[in-house]
């Protein structure tokens, strides 16, 4: 008998924009479908290519191949005002959205009184604050659990607008017990009626679009042989089970949520592509090792231009945290890592990695329970740079010997190989051994 195809999996190894969006984007012309399982609008995935920069939000990174089926499984959330800008802006550029843009009708939709929940429940926690980009992803995934939930599939059924109000008045009624002016509040810009109108206006998506039951598509195509790939959102450190809780998002960012944020069987997965930076960043809160408050810091975050592509937000930036990498590949079962951003350090005499923790005297090679708790020190070793521009480095062979000593060193630390080497931000800077 014939066996099917396997899907692959590219996410994230650290607290997200390790440079997913780039590598998914190369990775297209190799792949039939590429899929998102997990995340919504949360998400801010980077592309270049032509000298041209896009940032995609809730839409897979293949979308500029016209020839690949871009797919939006069931685990991810969507907030039609914000899709519906998104594909605005894909169509200007050229892209064919209505011919490659498949959603499944069991997405959970983000409402506009969601994105205020999430305002509210952040403004009460005051200096706790998660930090989260605000895009409803908490009080959509409550809601999801609580089964209470929208799916993009009920905007066809003729009792939407009354479903919806129902859920709206709900949440308002919980925002009223809160000390917040709602009335005062903005959503974009936008006073909540108008977010809603534009909102509701955008609900045309579900006609416009190929709404598909996508786990019977996916697996219908892997019957078929075709080749899918299955791209995360966020990283594995703001997993809400592994990730470094509260602080962290509400879905499973890990590749067990493609199962479940695909309908794709455990024994359906082939590799796990895990994407890392060459050190660490993180936007808003919560615990991070070896973040750096100094210059190096600072260089990290102006060479790199580490400021969040949904958010604006300065990222906050740090030394490579081996124990964390260790981590999350053995909590993904990466079979291929990716390394990006190694050129962001071409200027340093030398850097930092952090190769244990300790905590109270007792040295750890993983991410504990403790993470949260500032006695857990990185223990950090030193490396000399390469002090060279590896951006225009086409092969293995053009790069400095001191870089390439530091990817077998990686490679030994948390033993899985380094299959790609992103020397640049552009679709063309990319080294596939
Ligand atoms: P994602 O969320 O994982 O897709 O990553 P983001 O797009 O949020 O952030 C990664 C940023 O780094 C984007 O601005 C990318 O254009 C850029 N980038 C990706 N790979 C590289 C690389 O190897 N070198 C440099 N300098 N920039 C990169
Ligand atoms: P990509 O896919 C980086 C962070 C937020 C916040 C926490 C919770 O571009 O890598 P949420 O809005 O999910 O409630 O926020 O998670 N966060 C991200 N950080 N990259 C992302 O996505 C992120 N998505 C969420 O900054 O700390
Ligand atoms: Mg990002």
């Amino acid at each position: 008998m014939k066996k099917d195809n396997k899907v692959d999996i590219l996410l994230g190894l650290q607290w997200g924009d390790e440079g997913k969006g780039k590598i998914v984007d190369v990775f297209t012309p190799k792949y039939d479908i590429i899929a998102r399982f997990q995340g919504g609008p949360n998400a801010g995935h980077t592309l270049e290519f032509n000298g041209q920069k896009h940032v995609l939000h809730t839409i897979p990174s293949g979308i500029f191949h016209n020839d690949t089926i871009n797919l939006i499984g069931n685990g991810v959330i969507m907030d039609l005002k914000i899709m519906q800008e998104e594909l605005e802006k894909l169509r200007e550029k050229g892209a064919t959205p209505e011919k490659n843009l498949y959603i499944s009708k069991k997405c959970h939709l983000i409402l506009p009184s969601h994105r205020l929940l999430d305002a509210v429940y952040e403004a009460a926690k005051g200096k706790d604050k998660i930090g989260s980009t605000l895009k409803g992803i908490g009080p959509t995934y409550t809601d999801k659990t609580a089964r209470l939930g929208l799916r993009m599939g009920d905007v066809l059924m003729g009792n939407f607008e009354e479903r919806y109000n129902k859920l709206r008045d709900r949440h308002l009624e919980i925002a009223k017990g809160f000390d917040f002016d709602i009335s005062a509040h903005k959503i974009d810009n936008l006073s909540f009626d108008d977010y809603e109108a534009k909102w509701m206006d955008a609900t045309k998506i579900a006609t416009e679009f190929n709404l598909i039951d996508s786990e019977q598509f996916i697996n219908d195509n892997l019957k078929a042989g075709k080749t899918i790939l299955a791209e995360g959102a966020q990283g594995t450190l703001l997993d809400v089970d592994f990730g470094s809780y509260p602080f962290v998002t509400s879905s499973n960012t890990i590749s067990a949520a493609v199962c479940t944020g695909l309908g794709v069987a455990p024994n359906k997965v082939g590799k796990t592509y895990g994407v890392f930076k060459a050190y660490c960043t993180r936007v808003g809160s919560g615990p991070f090792p070896t973040e750096l408050f100094d210059n190096d810091g600072q260089r990290l975050r102006d060479n790199g231009h580490e400021y969040g592509s949904t958010t604006g937000r300065p990222r906050r930036c740090g030394w490579l945290d081996i124990p964390a990498l260790r981590y999350s590949i053995m909590i993904n079962g990466v079979t291929d890592l990716i390394i990006t951003k190694a050129d962001v350090m071409d200027d340093f005499d030398s850097f930092d990695v952090c190769t244990q923790y300790d905590y109270n005297g007792k040295k750890l090679d993983y991410m504990p329970y403790e993470i949260l708790d500032d006695n857990l020190k990185p223990v950090l070793e030193s490396h000399k740079g390469w002090n060279t521009d590896i951006t225009k480095s086409g092969t293995m062979e053009d790069l400095p010997a001191q870089f390439t000593d530091y990817i077998k060193y990686i490679e030994d630390a948390v033993e899985c190989p380094i299959t790609v080497v992103s020397v640049g931000p552009d679709r063309e800077q990319t080294i596939q051994r």
